[in-house]
């Protein structure tokens, strides 16, 4: 994924450089960053109901899961998770936009399956083993979105957001890892173990 997002945004650079050589119009130029702004802007929007969503969703998955290292790590992340809205409210400063816009719809729908399978199943092991899926399935979505804002402010040579946004990527990112580590050392053996 991070070589597509490399390739994107040697993509756009090349777009970038082509207009500079072949066109005059500082004006034309001007016109196309700005779409890209607006479009940082939508897409740092949707990232910040997202957030808002997981701030709300992560206190009942760390209150259903059994495993005290799963509870302990859901905990950390909500968190982590209030410093990324902080961050992005700090970001939404610097743009002079505002953070609200529409709820992003693809966050409300891992949220709700993840509480489908916590309704779905009262074994503790298979319940963690599932809240493990719903989670890591909400961390590439994030992972995903931070690695498009990140290519689009260096594009946009903002390279304070795209520094501030880096630090959210990587505690994704270690999420992430933290969680696929607890499935494959404990609580997925432990629920093949179950009847
Ligand atoms: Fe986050
Ligand atoms: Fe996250």
């Amino acid at each position: 994924m991070e070589e597509n997002l490399l390739f994107l945004n040697a993509n756009v650079r090349s777009v970038r450089r082509e207009r500079f050589e072949t066109k005059t119009s500082r004006g034309e130029i001007f016109m196309e960053s700005n779409k890209l702004k607006d479009l940082l802007i939508e897409e740092l929007q949707d990232l910040y109901s997202a957030e808002n969503q997981l701030l709300k969703a992560l206190p009942k998955m760390a209150k259903n899961a059994t495993s005290p290292d799963l509870k302990h790590g859901f905990e950390k992340h909500l968190k982590e998770t209030e410093g990324h809205v902080a961050r992005l409210e700090n970001i939404f400063e610097k743009l002079e936009a505002k953070a609200r816009g529409p709820k992003c719809k693809a966050m409300e729908g891992l949220i709700e399956e993840g509480k489908e399978m916590i309704d779905d199943h009262d074994d503790p092991e298979e319940l963690d083993a599932g809240l493990i899926c719903a989670a890591q399935k909400v961390e590439h979505y994030e992972i995903a979105s931070y690695g498009t804002v990140i290519s689009w402010a260096n594009t946009l040579e903002l390279e304070d957001i795209a520094n501030e946004l880096e630090k959210t990527l990587e505690e994704e990112k270690a999420t992430n890892e933290k969680l696929t580590e607890l499935a494959e050392e404990s609580i997925n053996v432990e629920a093949a173990a179950g009847e």
